[in-house]
């Protein structure tokens, strides 16, 4: 991972641009990562822009090729590119950086990350995955439409070099999906569940406009959230589920 670079003074998105490389026919290269100093048109899950100030952070885009993987395992996938990013992150800044269900990269309270996995499939299995990874690093001001942003510049006051970031998160990546490759499934979800940001917590949770109190006790292969609440188990797709912080 890493091994073939490009990177781009600005793009519309990485995703979009690795992308268009993928329908060009020319065959690119497993590992291949795009990295933008600046986006005009970042994404983020669920419709949402991705907000980044040029120069100040890291967003690039990952190819991988996980054809071993069948279809029901893609959560493999997020798991195993959120512990490459958590942990690599975790080592570099010292900090408690934890996963917040399903790849949201967070510190404390806050969204220093995110991921944007677009899978391309072909029968019943993932022929090119697109993952994006977008990073506050060393960005001090947030717009004020960004929900909890943080950086790590305003956690620690000070700067890190971007390229030599990059390198260590694509090697972390690498070394995680390695494991995968290797079928090391049940290591991937302990080490996910043990990153997992207010796992056995009694927290705030709302859906479909209500709140209620929960405790997440686990996270489906499927990626379904597990909450334990006063009315049993009960499980969540992303779009169903809210986090109530305080
Ligand atoms: C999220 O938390 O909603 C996911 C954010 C993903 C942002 C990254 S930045 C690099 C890549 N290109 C994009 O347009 N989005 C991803």
């Amino acid at each position: 991972v890493g091994q073939n670079l490009v990177t781009l003074k600005e793009a519309d998105s990485t995703n979009n641009y690795l992308k268009e490389l993928l329908s060009n026919s020319k065959p690119v290269a497993d590992g291949t990562v795009i990295m933008a100093e600046s986006q005009y048109a970042g994404r983020g899950q669920q419709q949402n822009k991705w907000n980044s100030e040029p120069g100040k952070n890291l967003t690039f885009s990952v190819l991988l090729k996980p054809s071993f993987l069948p279809l029901q395992q893609q959560f493999y996938l997020t798991q195993t590119i959120s512990l490459g990013v958590v942990t690599a992150m975790q080592q570099v800044t010292g900090l408690p950086i934890q996963i917040k269900w399903p790849n949201d990269i967070y510190y404390g309270d806050k969204k220093l990350g995110g991921i944007l996995i677009e899978n391309m499939v072909q029968g019943s299995g993932i022929k090119n995955s697109v993952v994006g990874i977008g990073l506050n690093i060393n960005q001090e001001v947030f717009p004020d439409w960004v929900p909890n942003p943080a950086s790590v510049k305003q956690i620690l006051h000070k700067d890190y070099e971007l390229s030599a970031l990059l390198l260590q998160i694509c090697g972390s990546i690498e070394a995680w999906y390695l494991k995968l490759k290797a079928g090391r499934l049940d290591e991937i979800h302990r080490q996910y569940l043990a990153n997992l940001y207010w796992l056995n917590q009694e927290r705030d949770f709302m859906s479909d406009g209500v709140a209620f109190k929960g405790r997440i006790t686990g996270v489906r292969n499927t990626g379904f959230l597990v909450l334990s609440t006063e009315s049993g188990e009960k499980e969540f797709n992303l779009k169903q589920i809210v986090f109530l912080n305080k």
